[in-house]
């Protein structure tokens, strides 16, 4: 539940399949197999989803598991997005072996009109704004915050949760740290 993957720490084995995966019963904007999450994390996303919607803000499952295959084809999609430069590509999306969404704990969140999907600007929408004040009471953080790149290796992803315990998450809020790095003292991974 506190692994933590990035630039610098592969998944291990590198195509690592995560047991316990479940469909969560929230609304989703992707299909199975993409839409599923390990056991916890499936619980306190419907937790989540369901705060949201008491306090009117509607919330879509973008992005949950996604296995070394499926990552290998993702980024391949990012590089061609980019023209051919891994450099871009390389500051949005991981390399597989090398993402959160491979350990089941990890899932880019939308809005429910799609508002901003993906986008930079769904920060400033009322989903976006919502997770950033309330997403740490069910046990999810941040992952890759604006300002973060030097120590994430990845530019802000305002959508990009991770399922890290409760314990986890409420003590990053008192600290005031903004990193799983930070958090546990772990050297920052700007790059491969
Ligand atoms: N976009 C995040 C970094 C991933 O590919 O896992
Ligand atoms: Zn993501």
């Amino acid at each position: 539940m506190t692994v933590v993957v990035n630039k610098k720490r592969p998944l291990d084995p590198i195509d690592y399949f995560p047991s316990g995966l479940v469909l969560p019963a929230v609304p989703l904007a992707v299909q199975e197999p993409n839409a599923l999450l390990r056991g916890d994390t499936a619980a306190a996303v419907q937790d989540l989803f369901a705060a949201a919607a008491d306090d009117g803000v509607g919330l879509t499952l973008v992005s949950g598991y996604r296995s070394y295959q499926d990552q290998v084809s993702t980024y391949e999609h990012w590089v061609a997005q980019n023209g051919g430069d891994t450099a871009a590509a390389d500051r949005i999306s991981a390399r597989a072996g090398f993402s959160e969404h491979q350990t089941g704990l990890a899932f880019d969140v939308g809005q429910d009109d799609g508002a901003c999907t993906l986008s930079p600007c769904f920060a400033d929408t009322a989903a976006g704004q919502w997770m950033a004040a309330n997403a740490h009471r069910f046990g999810f953080i941040l992952r890759y915050p604006d300002g973060a790149e030097g120590i994430t290796g990845f530019s802000g992803e305002s959508w990009h949760y991770r399922y890290v315990g409760l314990d986890v998450a409420e003590a990053m809020r008192a600290e005031g740290t903004v990193t799983l790095e930070e958090h546990f003292g772990l050297p920052a991974a700007p790059g491969y």
